[in-house]
C-alpha cells in the first residue's frame, strides 16, 4: 500500500510541476503533463501568425534556429506560433501558453514578444533532446523589466560581442541591455557634433584599467602608438539596436553627468569649472555650455536608441569644483538652491524637462534623489534598497541593482581562485536568494518596483573571456529573480539546471564560469563555533569602536561565533576606521584557564582594507591592570590578493579580561576582523 501511495505522489508531483525535469531558465510558472512524449525530428515547419512585422522578426529567428524549421502553411506535425487577443492565466504581454501534444506544438500570446518567449522555453526543453514530454505550460514574467548592465567604458567590447550577448539574454528571457558607454576611461559612443569624444577620449595610454588609474590617467589620440579604447560608430550603434529587437531586446544608453566625466572634460575643458584639462571630472553646472552640449549630445543618443529610457547616470559626483565655481554659485543663486545637491538636481531636472519634451524618460542611478528627485525619473538603486524605497514612496518607479546581490564584478568563488576582482563576493546561491521586493511594503507600491538588473562593472575585466566568466551563470540566476515566480523558486534544483546551463554556453562557444567545481564560502563561515569568549561581554575602548557602516552587528559581533566569510561586505566583518584602529576588551565573567588568543584580519587594498600594522594582547584579572603578553608587529604591503591573516598568542596562563588592539598602519584605510577567538 505504502508502495502505491508514493508512486501516486511521484506521479502527481510530475503532473502538477514537472517544470525543474526541464531543466528550462527561467523557471516556468505553470506546467501539466498531459501525457506522452513529442518528436522532436517531426518538427520540420512553423506556422505564424501575428503582425506582419513580428511574424517577419519570428521567422527569420525560427529559420536560422537550431530546430532548422521551415515556413509551413499546413497544421499538422509543425510549430504553430499564434498571437491572439487572451491567454487564459496570463496577463502578461509578454506572456504566453505553449502546448506540445504528439502530434506538434502550439504557441500562444498576447504579443510578439510572448511567442518569443515560448520559442525560447521550447528551444531550452528541446535542446539535445529528441523527444519532449508533452506539456501545457503557461507562463508570465514577474518583472517587467529584467536586465544586465555592461560597462563598456572601462574596458571596451565590441559589437559582435554584445551580439553574442544579446543571443544568450533572449535564451534566458532577459530584455534590457543598459550599456555604459561614457565614464573617465573611455567614452564609447561617436558623436558626429563632437568629433574629440571618440577620436581622443575612447583613447587612452593603458589597456589595463588599472594601470591607467594608478598612473597619470592619461588619453591618447586615436591611431597613436600604444592607444588603448574603441568606440561605436552610429552605424555599429543601428546595427546593435536592430538586432536586439530582433531579440525583443531594448538597449538602453547610459551618458553619465554630472559626474564621472574626466574623458569629456579633458577633451572640452571648456564644460568644466576650471577649463583646465585632466582636473576636473564634474561637469561645471553653472555654465549653459554644459547644457547645450548634453542637450546635443542627447539628441544624437535619442536618435540612435529608440529606447524609452535615457541612464543619465547622476552617481557619485564629487561637486568638489561647483564651490569655487563663480557660474556654479550664480546658478545656486539664480535658482535659489539650497546647495550643491541641488545644483545636481537643478541639472537632473532640467535634462528630464529636455528628454520628457521628446517623449522619453530619464533613468539615473540612486544619487539623483539627492536635492530633490526630477518629477518623472526611474530610480535605479544601487547604494543598497533605500533609494528604490525612497522612490516608490514617492510614487516613482524604481529598478532594483543594489551592489550587495546585483554586482556581479564581484567574486563568485575564493578569491585566492579567480582573477582579481573589485572585491565582494557574490556567489550563484547569493544573487539567487535576492528578492527585488522587500517585505512589508503595500501591493502599490510594489507596482511601482519595475524590475531588476546585475551589474557588469568592468574596471578587472579586460577581456571577453573575463566578461562571459563573470556574466554566466549568474546572469541565469538574475533571470530566475527577474522571471519567476518566487514560490518556485528552488536553489538546489536551480543549482542544477545552471550546470547544464553552463555546458550548454561552453557548447556555444561562451566561457562561463566553472560552477561544478565552485568551492563555495570559506571554511570558516560555513559553520558557528564556539569559545571561550562565545556570548561574553564586549567593552569597546575609546576611539578603538567599530565604523558604524560595517557593525557587523553590533557589540556582540566579535564574540557571536559566526566567522566571516570572503566578503568584508557579508555583514560578518567588523570594520574599524578610527586611528587607533580595534581596541576591544572581552570580560570572561571570571577567571578562565587560556591557552589561545587569536583574530583573522582581512586585507584587499581597492577598497582600502588592509592588515593591521601592529597587534598587542594582554590580559588582565581585575580589569585595570593589564598584561601584554604578545606584541606582533606585521609590514603592511600592498598587493593585489584578497589576504587573511591571523595573529593570536598560544601558551597558558589564567585571566578574566582579555584585551585585543589593533593598529592601522601607515596606508590608513579600514582593518576588518570577524571574532576574536579564546580558547
Ligand atoms: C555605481 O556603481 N557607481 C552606480
Amino acid at each position: 500500500m505504502r508502495k502505491y501511495i508514493i508512486y501516486i505522489l511521484l506521479f502527481i508531483c510530475t503532473i502538477t510541476y514537472g517544470s525543474s525535469k526541464m531543466s528550462v531558465i527561467p523557471v516556468v510558472k505553470g506546467v501539466e503533463r498531459i501525457g506522452g512524449n513529442f518528436d522532436m525530428s517531426l518538427l520540420k515547419g512553423v506556422t505564424i501568425s501575428a503582425d506582419s512585422y513580428e511574424t517577419d522578426l519570428l521567422y527569420d529567428y525560427l529559420l536560422s534556429s537550431p530546430l532548422k524549421l521551415s515556413k509551413s502553411s499546413s497544421n499538422n506535425g509543425v510549430l504553430t506560433l499564434r498571437r491572439v487577443d487572451k491567454v487564459n492565466g496570463c496577463d502578461s504581454p509578454e506572456g504566453y501558453s505553449l502546448r506540445v501534444t504528439k502530434r506538434g506544438i502550439d504557441i500562444e500570446a498576447i504579443s510578439g514578444a510572448g511567442l518569443f518567449y515560448g520559442v525560447q522555453t521550447l528551444l531550452q526543453m528541446s535542446y539535445g533532446n529528441k523527444k519532449i514530454p508533452c506539456v501545457e505550460i503557461t507562463d508570465l514574467p514577474r518583472f517587467e523589466y529584467r536586465g544586465l548592465m555592461l560597462d563598456v567604458s572601462r574596458h571596451f567590447f565590441g559589437k559582435d560581442f554584445l551580439k553574442k550577448q544579446i543571443d544568450a539574454m533572449a535564451y534566458y528571457k532577459l530584455n534590457r541591455l543598459h550599456l555604459h558607454l561614457t565614464d573617465a576611461a573611455g567614452w564609447r559612443l561617436e558623436i558626429k557634433r563632437y568629433p574629440l569624444l571618440t577620436s581622443f577620449a575612447a583613447w587612452r595610454d593603458r589597456p589595463l584599467w588599472k594601470d591607467w588609474w594608478n598612473n597619470g590617467r592619461l588619453y591618447k589620440n586615436e591611431g597613436d602608438t600604444g592607444a588603448y579604447g574603441g568606440y561605436y560608430t552610429q552605424e555599429d550603434i543601428k546595427e546593435l539596436v536592430a538586432y536586439a529587437q530582433k531579440h525583443f531586446i531594448t538597449i538602453i544608453p547610459e551618458i553619465e553627468m554630472p559626474a564621472h566625466s574626466e574623458e569629456v572634460l579633458t577633451a572640452y575643458p571648456e564644460l568644466s569649472c576650471t577649463h583646465v584639462p585632466y582636473k576636473q571630472s564634474d561637469f561645471c553646472v553653472g555654465n549653459e555650455k554644459t547644457f547645450e552640449f548634453l542637450e546635443n549630445v542627447l539628441t544624437e543618443v535619442m536618435a540612435l536608441f529608440p529606447s524609452e529610457y535615457i541612464h543619465v547616470g547622476g552617481d557619485e559626483a564629487g561637486k568638489l569644483s561647483w564651490g569655487d565655481c563663480e557660474l556654479c554659485r550664480k546658478r545656486i543663486s539664480d535658482e535659489k538652491l539650497k546647495d550643491n545637491n541641488e545644483l545636481q538636481s537643478y541639472l537632473i531636472h532640467r535634462v528630464e524637462r529636455f528628454l520628457n519634451s521628446k517623449g522619453r524618460k530619464l533613468l539615473g542611478w540612486d544619487e539623483i534623489l539627492d536635492g530633490g528627485l526630477a518629477p518623472n525619473a526611474t530610480v535605479m538603486s544601487w547604494r543598497g534598497v533605500e533609494g528604490g524605497l525612497k522612490a516608490i514612496e514617492a510614487g516613482h518607479k524604481a529598478i532594483m541593482t543594489p551592489g550587495e546581490f546585483c554586482y556581479i564584478d564581484s567574486y563568485q568563488d575564493a578569491p585566492d581562485t579567480q582573477p582579481e576582482a573589485i572585491g565582494g563576493y557574490l556567489p550563484l546561491e547569493k544573487i539567487y536568494s535576492y528578492n527585488p521586493i522587500p517585505e512589508n511594503i503595500s501591493e502599490e507600491k510594489t507596482d511601482l518596483i519595475y524590475g531588476v538588473q546585475a551589474n557588469l562593472w568592468s574596471e578587472y575585466i579586460p577581456t571577453e573571456k573575463d566578461v562571459e566568466r563573470m556574466v554566466y551563470p549568474r546572469l541565469l540566476a538574475l533571470a530566475e529573480v527577474a522571471w519567476s515566480d518566487p514560490s518556485h523558486k528552488d536553489f538546489i534544483d536551480f543549482r542544477k539546471r545552471a550546470i547544464k546551463a553552463v555546458d550548454f554556453l561552453k557548447s556555444k562557444g561562451y566561457f562561463p564560469f566553472d560552477l561544478k567545481n565552485e568551492i563555495g564560502n570559506r571554511v570558516e563561515a560555513k559553520k558557528r563555533i564556539k569559545h571561550l569568549g562565545l556570548g561574553k561581554k564586549v567593552i569597546y575602548l575609546p576611539k578603538g569602536k567599530y565604523y558604524n557602516g560595517y557593525t557587523a552587528g553590533g557589540d556582540s559581533a566579535l564574540v557571536d561565533g559566526i566567522r566571516g566569510g570572503w566578503s568584508y561586505t557579508d555583514h560578518r566583518w567588523q570594520g574599524f576606521i578610527d586611528t587607533n584602529g580595534l581596541d576591544v576588551v572581552i570580560d570572561l565573567g571570571k577567571e578562565k584557564k587560556i591557552k589561545y588568543i587569536g583574530a583573522e584580519f582581512m586585507q584587499i587594498c581597492g577598497p582600502e582594507l588592509f592588515l593591521p600594522a601592529n597587534v598587542h594582547i594582554s590580559v588582565s584579572n581585575d580589569g585595570k591592570e593589564y598584561r601584554v603578553i604578545k606584541d606582533i608587529a606585521n609590514e603592511v604591503v600592498k598587493d593585489d590578493k584578497v589576504t587573511f591573516k591571523n595573529f593570536s598568542w598560544r601558551g597558558k596562563m589564567k585571566a578574566r579580561f582579555v584585551r585585543y588592539q589593533a593598529e592601522r598602519g601607515k596606508f590608513g584605510g579600514f582593518i576588518f576582523t570577524d571574532e576574536i577567538l579564546i580558547k
